[in-house]
């Protein structure tokens, strides 16, 4: 069984539970995302929902991605990390006053407009500083993403972006508002979407969106596809790298520009998750009627991705060879749904193994809660362990 190859020496010093990021596997993912995307002058804008830690951050600047912010805390760390408000993307159904303020003070690169009284506050606001906020529409372009239904957005049942029906009203209210300017259209249909197809859908809706803007003579400077692209949560060590090149590809192949209109990107899952492990300490082996449960020090306050989702995660023993036995692995929280997985094979555990729950690097530490006031898990990169 091929394992991460963890500096495990180095964690025992550490205090379990926290991330450890492995920033050649970053690199590397990043390389390859520039690499596929810049094929085509394609931007993309990272996704910082999926994690802000400081270490990660500075490594995706450095490799020139954008920003995808849904909060003018992420607004604000994204600048903080040096990335250009010039490439910053602000989206979010109820952007508050401040945090649209905080976008125009930046100028940054675009508004994703979701509901019309969101315009309309949106150039209130830039009129009172005396500017042009440029916004792209948030469309909800009604495709299936085939994913978790917590993790779909772009049917017309959730809550998220303009529907079709209400683009006559959108558009015709432009011409009355003087302080916002219509740049783009915005598409985002879901998460952790490894069927190809879902996308190839959305590329045949925009193309049909767009039809809609030329016969208004409406001209679009930018597409902003979202993200979404899944990962392999089964066998990270043989896939850590995203098919960047297939999901690029589709794109290319089947989303129709306009002259000199550029394609946009929001991955978050996609660049970070392979990269990042949760490590934990087995606190515990407690023999149960049936079976034996693993207790960690790690809960669902660390990642609470299997309990919300019931998300796969692989999880493996980094101290020991032994036998491969059924656990279920559990972690220090009251409540049942504090399980990472039932009936997991791990090699034989005792107190005191060093657990990695691995592809935790998207939606983990971030997601991090101080429920059961147990203190927010720290991160840890290669670089800072080597
Ligand atoms: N753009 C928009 C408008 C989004 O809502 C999202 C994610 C992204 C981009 C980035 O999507 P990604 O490339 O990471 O799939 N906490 C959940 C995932 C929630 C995703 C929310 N939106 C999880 O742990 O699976």
């Amino acid at each position: 069984m091929i394992k991460a190859n963890y500096p495990t020496d180095k964690f025992q010093d550490i205090q379990t539970p926290f991330y450890y990021y492995d920033l050649d596997v970053l690199r590397t993912t990043l390389d390859e995302v520039n690499l596929q995307s810049k094929k085509s002058d394609f931007h993309v804008h990272y996704a910082m929902k999926a994690n802000v830690n400081e270490s990660v951050l500075a490594v995706i600047k450095e490799a020139g991605l954008g920003a995808d912010c849904v909060s003018g805390g992420e607004v604000e760390a994204a600048i903080k990390a040096g990335i250009a408000p010039s490439k910053v993307v602000f989206a979010g159904v109820g952007k508050a006053d401040w945090e649209i303020n905080l976008g125009l003070d930046n100028d940054i690169f675009c508004f994703n407009v979701e509901s019309i009284p969101e315009l309309e506050v949106i150039n209130e606001l830039a009129a009172a500083k005396g500017k042009v906020a440029k916004v792209a529409l948030r469309i909800n372009p009604n495709v299936s993403a085939n994913t978790h239904h917590y993790i779909t957005t772009g049917l017309s049942e959730n809550k998220f972006g303009i529907n079709m029906s209400e683009l006559d009203k959108v558009v015709d209210l432009f011409p009355t508002l003087a302080n916002v300017q219509l740049i783009g259209i915005h598409f985002h249909i879901g998460s952790q979407i490894t069927d190809m197809t879902s996308f190839q859908g959305l590329c045949v809706r925009v193309n049909e969106i767009q039809d809609y803007f030329v016969a208004r003579n409406i001209s679009l400077q930018h597409i902003n596809v979202g993200g979404g692209l899944g990962i392999n949560y089964e066998h990270p060590n043989h896939f850590p790298i995203p098919d960047f090149e297939a999901y690029f590809k589709i794109f290319r192949d089947h989303l129709v520009l306009r002259p000199n209109q550029t394609l946009h990107f929001e991955l978050g899952r996609a660049v970070v998750a392979q990269c990042g492990s949760l490590i934990s300490k087995v606190l515990y082996i407690k023999e149960g009627t049936s079976k034996k449960f693993a207790i960690l020090d790690a809960g669902f306050t660390d990642l609470i991705r299997p309990a919300l989702y019931q998300a796969y995660h692989l999880i493996e023993n980094l101290s020991s060879d032994a036998a491969i036995e059924p656990y279920d692995i559990v972690g220090p929280i009251c409540e049942s749904s504090d399980t990472f997985a039932k009936e997991f094979n791990l090699n034989q555990t005792k107190r005191g193994d060093i657990i990695a729950i691995r592809s935790a690097g998207a939606y983990g530490e971030i997601m991090a809660s101080q429920y059961n006031l147990r203190k927010l898990p720290k991160g840890y990169t290669s670089d800072q362990l080597k």
